[in-house]
């Protein structure tokens, strides 16, 4: 019988060391290219990933997650059936981004933020969405909700509970 000796966070180190070797000239023009057929090919862009590609590019990992979480196609954790993305640019943040984000969480039970892995959604903090004029905004994968305010994250939640019928 068969037994596979490595797991899976290994194979995937492998997939990613792979991407970087094609990258030899190690110029960091390369950055975002490196990033996107990373994610293309893994699904998203972990803490390993990111040390991996700084590691690759001798530059700061500040400097890849930066880059990488100014552009909305970015994601750090798997993907969820539902992706809820909470606008932090300024005008957003402004309007209470980070109290949204933190209504979200209780709402959906996840008690520690930085660990909000669920099958059925992600919950991120991104940069500017483009719609500032009605800050602030949240997205749930293709729909975009604007002015929201506390009180409408129920509904906001209802409305994906209504498709899974939870
Ligand atoms: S700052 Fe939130 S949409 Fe632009």
């Amino acid at each position: 019988m068969f037994t596979c000796i490595f797991d899976e966070t290994h194979i995937r180190m492998l997939e990613i060391e792979a991407i970087l070797q094609k990258y030899q000239n190690r110029d960091r023009e390369n950055l975002l290219p490196l990033l996107l057929e990373i994610q293309r090919e893994i699904g998203h862009l972990s803490q390993k990933v990111i040390l991996s590609v700084a590691a690759h590019l001798k530059i700061p990992s500040s400097k890849v997650y930066a880059v990488a979480s100014f552009y909305d196609q970015f994601r750090f954790q798997p993907k969820s059936k539902y992706r809820i993305l909470i606008c932090n640019g300024t005008g957003c943040h402004i309007e209470g981004a980070r109290q949204l984000l933190e209504e979200f969480n209780k709402q959906l039970g996840v008690e520690n933020p930085a660990d909000n892995r669920k099958e059925l959604f992600n919950i991120e903090m991104v940069q500017c969405l483009g719609a500032c004029g009605s800050a602030p905004v949240v997205k749930v994968n293709d729909v975009f909700y604007t002015n929201v305010n506390i009180d409408m994250i129920p509904e906001i939640i209802a409305a994906i509970k209504a498709k899974e019928e939870i």
